[in-house]
Order: structure tokens, then C-alpha cells, then sequence
């Protein structure tokens, strides 16, 4: 399969669409079984369904099938201490999601993996369909075999170490109480492997038995002023192996091999403070 994520698409980011004509390219040359997003497929979906339907109709012009889940420029961000009303999750944005994009939470099994993708932006909102979503992943989690292996997929990272985090902006990561909450139900049988965007920089990291893959943007990178660098800042996509038997092994084409797609570092206006 292939991964990608934080596309930023709208009809106000023509550099956003040149980025994605690249993917589409580099997808058709590679045919994967599947295209998996990670979030943030638009630049503004929490206030505008018009690039809702703009990331849909993009996402749409792939030639394989696709699954995806929103990010905070989809739906609205977490509650965040201090955090503006106007950008964080509600409802309505949830059911625009829904709506014009197609299901938040979802799972699949390939060979003896099972893949459970979230909504990460529910967490911490309080809201029925977040409630309702810890329900359907709890069942998820306690029904699998001994021999199924799981990946979890998320817009936002899920885990880091504990000095990384305590020094992170609280938006990069899923909120403190749902990780607490998560870790308690991932304690008997960890995932193998964690698949997420939302920072914009590429990263594997291997924390206590669970490998934690960070999907890089297609769209632009944060200057170092704005967000330190703690992974690779270069555009691309991943692409994923899962066989029976093995760890799933992760490809990174960046670059030329996405067709030249470039990867400008974001300043001014676009982004004044980290909320990839
Ligand atoms: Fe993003
Ligand atoms: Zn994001």
C-alpha cells in the first residue's frame, strides 16, 4: 500500500494540487492494492465544505482504492487548553467528514495483519461519536487472535519519549488522557506498528516493541524556527509491504521518485504557529 498524508488540497493551494498530480503519478506507477491518508487531505475542511468536496473529488482520482481518516484541518482540532472554539472539533464538522469524505473510524484485514484507523481529532472532544468510537475500538482490540498482528492507524503521532513530549506543543500529539487511555488497552498485546502524519516530517520510531511510522507530508515542510526538526523535512509518500510472517517494510520515495513534486518550507501567512 501506499501512504500519504497532510495534502493541504484546495482550490487555494494550486502548489498543494501540483504536489498531488505528482502522487497520482507515482501511485500509478507503483499500483499498490491501496492508498491509504492519514489526515489533513485539505487546507481548510473544518470551515469550508467546499474543500471537503475538493479533497474528495482529488482523492477519487486515484486509480486504486483508498481509505482515509481527517485531521485537524479536516474536522477541527482537539480541544487544546486555551485553544480557539472556531478550530476545534464539533459535531457538524465530524458529519461534513462523513458526509462528503466517507467513514472516520474503519478496519481491514490483510493477510494476518488487522488495520484499525481512528479519528484522532474525536479525542478529548467529549462528544457522542467519540465516545462511541472508544466502544467499537475496544471491541476491535479485545477480539483479535493471538496470531493477528495490528496496525493502528491516526492523524497524530501517538507516542514519543516522555522528555520529547514534554517539550512538544500539546497539538502534535493525541491528547495526554487518550494516550493514558489507549495505552491501557494496547497494554496486553501492543500494536506491531503505528502509522500517522500531522508533524510533516518523515520518521520510524521503535518504542517499547511498537514501531511508530510518520508519514511525511506532500504538501510543505515547517521552517526550523517554527517547528524543530526530530525526523526527516522532506516531501513524499510511504510505501508499506505487509506479507504474512514479516514485519511490514516501509519505503520512503521522495522527490524525483514522486515525479518532482516539490516540498517548499511553509512561512508567512500559511502557518504562523505549528498546526500542521
Ligand atoms: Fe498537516
Ligand atoms: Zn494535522
Amino acid at each position: 500500500m501506499i501512504l500519504v498524508s497532510d495534502t493541504h488540497l484546495s482550490r487555494a493551494a494550486p502548489e498543494a494540487e501540483a504536489n498531488w498530480d505528482a502522487v497520482l503519478r507515482y501511485v500509478g506507477l507503483a499500483a499498490p492494492d491501496l492508498v491509504i491518508h492519514l489526515g489533513d487531505l485539505t487546507l481548510d475542511g473544518a470551515h469550508s465544505p467546499a474543500d471537503l468536496r475538493y479533497g474528495r473529488r482529488q482523492l477519487d482520482r486515484l486509480p486504486v482504492a483508498w481509505h482515509a481518516v481527517p485531521g485537524n484541518h479536516d474536522v477541527g482540532d482537539n480541544p487544546l487548553p486555551g485553544g480557539p472554539a472556531e478550530s476545534t472539533v464539533d459535531a457538524g464538522r465530524r458529519q461534513q467528514w462523513l458526509d462528503i469524505v466517507g467513514a472516520d473510524h474503519w478496519s481491514l484485514t490483510m493477510n494476518d495483519w488487522t488495520l484499525l484507523a481512528v479519528n484522532a481529532q474525536l479525542l478529548g472532544s467529549g462528544l457522542a461519536a467519540e465516545a462511541s468510537q472508544w466502544s467499537w475500538l475496544e471491541g476491535q482490540l479485545g477480539g483479535r487472535s493471538s496470531q493477528q498482528l495490528t496496525a493502528l492507524i491516526s492523524h497524530k503521532p501517538v507516542a514519543a519519549t516522555g522528555a520529547e513530549i514534554a517539550v512538544s506543543p500539546p497539538s502534535r500529539f493525541l491528547p495526554q488522557q487518550a494516550r493514558d487511555r489507549l495505552g491501557g488497552l494496547l497494554k496486553d498485546k501492543p500494536p506491531a506498528l503505528v502509522m500517522s502524519g500531522h508533524v510533516h516530517q518523515h520518521r520510524l520510531l521503535h518504542l517499547d516493541g511498537t514501531d511508530h511510522l510518520w508519514v511525511p507530508t506532500t504538501w510543505a515542510v515547517l521552517p526550523d524556527e517554527m517547528q524543530p526538526l526530530v525526523g526527516a523535512k522532506r516531501c513524499g509518500v510511504v510505501s508499506l509491504e505487509f506479507a504474512s510472517g514479516t514485519s511490514p517494510r516501509p519505503d520512503y520515495p521522495v522527490g524525483s521518485a514522486t515525479g518532482g513534486a516539490v516540498c517548499p518550507a511553509t512561512g508567512g501567512a500559511k502557518a504562523q504557529s505549528e498546526s500542521a
